[in-house]
């Protein structure tokens, strides 16, 4: 059937019946389509505390993570492939079962109160998972209705239209380029309005001015309310987005920071000095500073804590000086998010 973008179809009762005996979690979804919540007082949205969890194959994804997620915050989670991001995602969302520990979704137990919990949340996953004949549009009306949520057009229209997915409305999902199902899945995630949202990769495959598009969107939701917990492998879209940033690796969280305080407190600084000829070493005066000649022997580089009242650098250019070396120039860089992650995951094997 042709979607109109006035109208949204929910599915048909045999459709129902089908999703129902595929998912009971969906049924009981359905069966309670309103949630009742109670008034919203805890300081954090989600709270987990000593969560593990051991595959049937013995291998441990999770080793006693505890975090506590504040209400509105944007949280990117870091971490090497394998470091057990999804699995802690999947955990909460209700896909995967912890093996110890527990998780709260404002004050609700993940496991006893998994119908309020799940209407709360909103998931996009890492794989695409969408189907192929059906349209945009009915996509996001069929997801609502599993909700139990009212259909609402304007809604909808607004969020196809915040997706950059509003000309494709009527497009069937197969016909969709890999960017465009990806946003379809973020469509589909918040269509029922939820107030947290999960983003498992939301950026993988997606090009780069979609990628800041989808930033600003996060940044939106956020603005209303919305909590966002997002895993990235690019490490400029946390340095971007987020408040908070956790890093985790085999399966333990290494830490979790206010992003500015994570790189006051981590942030290296480099003065880079470019002398006027070139050399093929440094002078021995100049051994005991830890400095680094670069190939061409053009730059000298001291990596410093600028937060330490005394740098060195004042006492260092007078010893290159009074090492005959003429300078050509000088600047300091700032290390990245980047480099603090890679530094973290480096350190903690
Ligand atoms: N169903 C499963 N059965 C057994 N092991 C699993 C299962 N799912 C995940 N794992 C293992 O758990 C570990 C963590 O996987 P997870 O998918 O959580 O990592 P991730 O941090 O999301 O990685 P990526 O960045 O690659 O998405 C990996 O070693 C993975 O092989
Ligand atoms: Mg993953």
């Amino acid at each position: 059937m042709q979607a109109s973008p006035i109208t949204c179809t929910i599915p048909n009762l045999s459709t129902r019946l089908l999703v129902f005996a595929l998912n009971p979690l969906v049924l009981l979804n359905y069966l309670r389509p309103e949630p009742v919540l109670p008034e919203l007082t805890m300081p954090s949205i989600v709270s987990i505390a000593n969560l593990s969890k051991t595959y049937t194959s013995g291998y441990q994804a999770l080793k006693d993570v505890s975090l506590d997620i504040q209400r509105g915050e944007i949280l990117a989670l870091l971490g090497p492939n394998g470091a057990g991001k999804t699995t802690l995602i999947s955990i909460i969302c209700g896909i995967v079962n912890a093996t110890a520990g527990s998780v709260t979704v404002a004050g609700h137990d993940i496991v006893s109160d998994f119908r309020i919990t799940r209407s709360m949340i909103g998931l996009v996953p890492q794989e695409l998972t969408l189907g192929a004949f059906d349209t945009v549009w009915n996509t996001l009306c069929f997801s609502r209705g599993l909700f139990g949520k009212k259909p609402n057009p304007a809604y909808l229209e607004r969020l196809l239209k915040d997706l950059s997915l509003w000309d494709k409305k009527d497009s069937e999902l197969m016909s969709l380029s890999g960017g465009m199902k990806r946003r379809v899945l973020i469509g589909k995630a918040l269509v029922h309005e939820p107030t947290v949202l999960f983003l498992d990769e939301p950026t993988a495959g997606v090009d780069v001015e979609l990628r800041k598009d989808m930033w600003e969107l996060v940044r939106r939701l956020r603005e209303s309310g919305v909590t966002i917990i997002l895993t990235t492998h690019y490490i400029e879209e946390a340095e971007a987005i987020a408040d908070r940033v956790g890093v985790i690796n085999h399966g333990q969280l290494l830490l979790v920071e206010d992003k500015r305080a994570l790189m006051h407190k981590l942030g290296k600084r480099q003065l880079i000095i470019e002398l006027q000829t070139p050399l093929s070493a440094l002078p021995s005066a100049l051994d005991s500073w830890a400095l680094d000649l670069s190939a061409e022997g053009t730059h000298v580089t001291y990596t410093y804590d600028p937060h330490k009242t005394h740098t060195g650098i004042d006492e260092l250019l007078q010893v290159i000086r009074d090492a005959g070396l003429l300078l050509k120039d000088i600047h300091t860089t700032q290390s990245s998010l980047e480099d603090i992650f890679v530094s973290l995951v480096k350190a903690k094997p």
